[in-house]
């Protein structure tokens, strides 16, 4: 089998950061989204993977390079614009040939990888396989119809009113048979090509689809909310560990890692969380569920239930920063300047919540 990843969009919902950064490269935990996906895909034993690339091909190019560093093989297949999942299929049929691939969307985040997803499909008779898992509000998804016997009666991609809450999870295995679909549907009225129109043209045209329901996590990271989320999930479950130093005036509970090079200095960090390589955190207190990237000050201040990008800075804040997402080389400080007043450089769509 082969591996598809779709790492192209323009991830308007992650704005400000994904102006200048792929949303698929934003860390988890530390790890970028997008590594966290080869590495299921690796884990599964496919070595040969195509990444779909759009507007941020050069920067997925840089942090991902041959695959080497995960004992795989990547091949960049550009997309013009995001067109849409289905136009994606489409545009990678020379690289997928007509081996089956299973198809993961760059910016998803699941529980237990997809060893055993892409096992059962290999040992089935089908010719897709598709994830679903309940969901509280499905009018925000891709929404399978299933009939008494599991089978799948229809997909409808975010419809007004649910006739059901099996949500498509962003993971598909296909066979060949996908393109006579990608090349027979039309745009959708947003002028995309849906994956979810592709998957109902192989179920009308009498191919064996079958339903994988999912019963662990799994998240779509498309708004902050949603990164923060993934990143509870996935402090929660990874294994810590000190690797940096730590004064003997700090308290660092057991499930925080510090990465190496990383100083704690007379801090409290509570977990679970994680301290990036040669961050230095100072006179203060990282709560639970906070991620601080590689090369950042933290000092006199107090974060939680946060994430923070590499090589940035927050100093002398008087009230607990919380629930937020930080990017790069960002400057957070007490200004000692008169006249009193917030001084701020915010990038377009940027959101802040003052006292
Ligand atoms: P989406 O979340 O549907 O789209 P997006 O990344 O453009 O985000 P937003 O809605 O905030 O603007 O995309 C899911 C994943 O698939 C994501 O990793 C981007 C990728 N993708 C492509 O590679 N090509 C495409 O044509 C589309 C629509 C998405």
């Amino acid at each position: 089998m082969k591996g598809l990843i779709l790492s192209g969009g323009k991830g308007t919902r992650l704005y400000p950061l994904t102006y200048t950064r792929a949303k698929q490269l934003i860390p988890v935990a530390n790890k970028p989204v997008l590594f966290r996906v080869i590495e299921a895909i690796r884990d599964a034993g496919i070595t040969d993977i195509g990444i779909v690339v759009g507007d941020t091909a050069d920067e997925i190019r840089e942090a991902v390079g041959t695959g080497q560093q995960w004992g795989v093989q990547v091949t960049y297949i550009p997309q013009e614009a995001p067109l849409g999942l289905a136009h994606a299929v489409k545009i990678s049929q020379d690289f997928l040939g007509d081996e089956p691939f299973v198809m993961f969307l760059g910016d998803n985040v699941i529980q237990g990888g997809i060893t055993q997803l892409v096992r059962e499909f290999e040992e089935g008779d089908y010719n897709a396989q598709i994830v679903l898992t309940p969901v509280k509000e499905p009018q925000h998804y891709g929404v399978a119809e299933l009939d008494d016997e599991g089978n799948i009666i229809r997909l409808v991609e975010k419809p007004r009113n649910p006739r059901s809450n099996l949500a498509l999870v962003g993971i598909y295995m296909f066979d060949h048979h996908i393109f006579e679909a990608v090349n027979s549907i039309t745009p959708s009225w947003r002028g995309e090509l849906e994956i979810t129109d592709a998957i109902q043209w192989l179920v009308e045209h009498g191919y064996r689809v079958r339903p994988y329901i999912h019963r662990g996590w799994w998240i779509d990271t498309g708004k902050p909310i949603d990164m923060l989320e993934a990143n509870n999930r996935v402090l929660l479950e990874m294994d810590h560990e000190i690797r940096g130093y730590v004064d003997r005036d700090s308290q660092v509970d057991d499930n925080v890692t510090v990465e190496e090079g990383a100083e704690i200095i007379n801090s409290v960090i509570r977990g679970p969380s994680i301290i990036g390589k040669n961050t230095r955190v100072v006179n203060a207190y990282v709560g639970p569920f906070t991620s601080i990237y590689h090369d950042c000050h933290i000092e006199d201040c107090e974060i939680e239930h946060s994430i923070v990008l590499e090589n940035t800075r927050i100093e002398d804040i008087p009230y607990r920063i919380e629930d937020s997402l930080i990017g790069r080389n960002v400057v957070i400080h007490r200004s000692p300047i008169k006249p009193k007043a917030y001084k701020m450089t915010l990038g377009d769509n940027s959101k802040v919540g003052l006292l």
